[in-house]
């Protein structure tokens, strides 16, 4: 008995040190990361809720898909919560954190708003280490935007200064997706970003949305170094659009009040 007990105070007292040396991550630290009330987690709450709400769509998004292909889907979930841990000190910069329609990039030059943008990877990496996040989660916040292009500033830049555009200046330093846990979380991203684009998301448009994101991905070989199959991407790619359809699910209109006295007895609930 005595042995058992001493045997779990050891083990969980030397764990933290462990994975640090051995760069893994166990599901127990998984699951002290995964505690909303973790104080990072609580900062991006308060500071760029926007970019809170992002990331938990991220996280359900990815842990289906995770789950669908017998990828680490908590690894998963754990990662999508922390990727933009970098926007927190400039969250007004970052479109989900906006008051609509007050562009703070209006004033700026698209050369350094795109600093800014690119900059929540550098900043995310440094409070993740002030925070003593795990390597393994520290690879989500590097990676996940690969070697992408801010695309939104890099038109701007060649619209008003056409010469002085050069495509690589407007690019993430990378490295590209790592592993297939990272990769899904980099498809989820943009996924759920883009979704919040679309006018009426119908399922026809939706699934047209998710497969055009991952056939520019693989184009432009952002998933290379990533591990994932074409038959793994077929599954994550049906994993979002049923995902997505859940979110953008659609309720009947409930009729309105004319004064009738009979409109205004409690009504059966006939959501769907
Ligand atoms: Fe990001
Ligand atoms: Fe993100």
């Amino acid at each position: 008995m005595l042995n058992g007990v001493l045997s779990a105070i050891v083990v969980l007292g030397v764990l933290p040190v462990f994975e640090v040396v051995f760069r893994v991550l166990t599901n127990i630290s998984l699951l002290e990361l995964m505690d909303f009330n973790h104080p990072l987690l609580k900062r991006m709450l308060l500071e760029a809720p926007g970019t809170y709400q992002h990331s938990l769509v991220v996280a359900n998004l990815g842990e289906t898909a995770a789950e669908s292909i017998g990828a680490n889907a908590l690894l998963v979930r754990v990662g999508a919560y922390y990727h933009d841990v970098g926007k927190i000190p400039k969250a007004q910069y970052f479109v989900e954190n906006q008051i609509p329609y007050r562009d703070i990039h209006k004033s700026l030059k698209p050369s350094m708003s795109k600093l800014i943008i690119i900059n929540h990877v550098k900043e995310g990496v440094e409070l993740a280490k002030k925070y003593h996040l795990n390597p393994k989660i520290i690879d989500f916040i590097v990676q996940h935007h690969g070697r992408s292009l801010v695309y939104y500033f890099y038109q701007r830049a060649k619209e008003l200064e056409p010469k002085s555009g050069c495509e690589e200046d407007y690019r993430y330093p990378g490295p590209r997706p790592q592993s297939k846990e990272v990769a899904i979380v980099s498809i989820a991203d943009t996924i759920e970003a883009l979704s919040r684009t679309l006018d009426e998301p119908t399922p026809s448009r939706i699934r047209e949305m998710v497969k055009d994101v991952v056939r520019k991905k693989i184009m432009e070989g952002e998933l290379d170094e990533s591990d994932l199959t074409l038959k793994d991407l077929e599954k994550i790619t049906e994993s979002f659009i049923r995902m997505l359809n859940a979110i953008f699910h659609t309720r009947i209109n409930y009729p309105q009040d004319n004064g009738d006295k009979e409109s205004t007895k409690p009504q059966e609930n006939k959501s769907k």
